[in-house]
């Protein structure tokens, strides 16, 4: 099985009022093709840190991350946009929708900058938009929609380019436990049938009991659970 993301002896130090705060140390990870890793540990410890360097967001204060086989710390802003819309699909913490674009033009926003045409798009935002069961509300603006709403505009927008892999920083955080239950069958339904690996971060017991490899943050080093 191949290796989608290899991370070796990552170090992160942040520079916050000239003291220099440590939060990731020395961090080796390998996650295969369709494998599911849960990463937890107290909040500040560096989960959503750990994401933001696997999205090239951020980078490494020493060590390497490969995507794929490709060594991401070196690559310019252009080549990890590109890196990111082909590969990765991002979930964040607080959703990040665009207040002005509608639902559906939120959805496709990453199929359109990947280069397919209009047409296509719409129509795989329509479909992918059904199967996440958002498809009534395509037409809105983020401001108009439920939280449970958004979080799955927010997933329908991560998978339009079927992403290897999936980052999702508490996906169920900010919902309700209906809509906890939910939204993660319907996650973790949808990196089953696409084989797709899936890194997620949660403070939910239940919802890291479903990943195959569990992983703590504690003292800025992961460590298997
Ligand atoms: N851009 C930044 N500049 C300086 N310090 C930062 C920056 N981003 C994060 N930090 C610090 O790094 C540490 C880790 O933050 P991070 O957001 O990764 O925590 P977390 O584990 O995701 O927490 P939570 O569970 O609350 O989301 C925190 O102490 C935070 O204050
Ligand atoms: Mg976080």
């Amino acid at each position: 099985m191949s290796e989608v993301l290899k991370i070796e002896n990552l170090t992160k130090h942040y520079i916050n009022n000239q003291e220099e705060i440590e939060v990731l140390n020395n961090i080796n990870l390998s996650v295969y093709e369709s494998e599911t890793i849960s990463i937890q540990g107290i909040s500040g410890v560096g989960k959503t840190t750990l994401l933001n360097l696997i999205g090239g967001f951020d980078s490494p204060t020493d060590g390497k991350i490969y995507i794929d086989n490709e060594d991401i710390t070196v690559m310019n802003e252009t080549e990890l946009a590109h890196l990111r819309n082909r590969k990765i699909g991002y979930i964040f913490q607080s959703f990040y929708l665009l207040e002005e674009l509608n639902i559906l033009e939120n959805i496709i926003l990453p199929a359109l900058k990947l280069g397919t045409s209009k047409t296509e798009a719409i129509e795989r935002g329509y479909q992918i938009s059904k199967f996440i069961g958002i498809e009534k509300r395509l037409k809105h603006y983020p401001s108009e929609i439920s939280g449970g709403e958004k979080q799955r505009a927010a997933i329908a927008r991560a998978i339009i380019n079927n992403p290897k892999i999936i980052c999702a920083d508490e996906p169920t955080g900010n919902l309700d436990s209906k809509h906890k239950g939910i939204i993660s069958d319907l996650l973790f339904s949808i990196v089953e049938n696409n084989k797709q690996t899936l890194i997620l971060v949660t403070h939910e017991e239940d919802l890291a009991k479903k990943c195959k490899a569990r992983y703590l943050i504690e003292n800025c080093s992961l460590i298997k659970n």
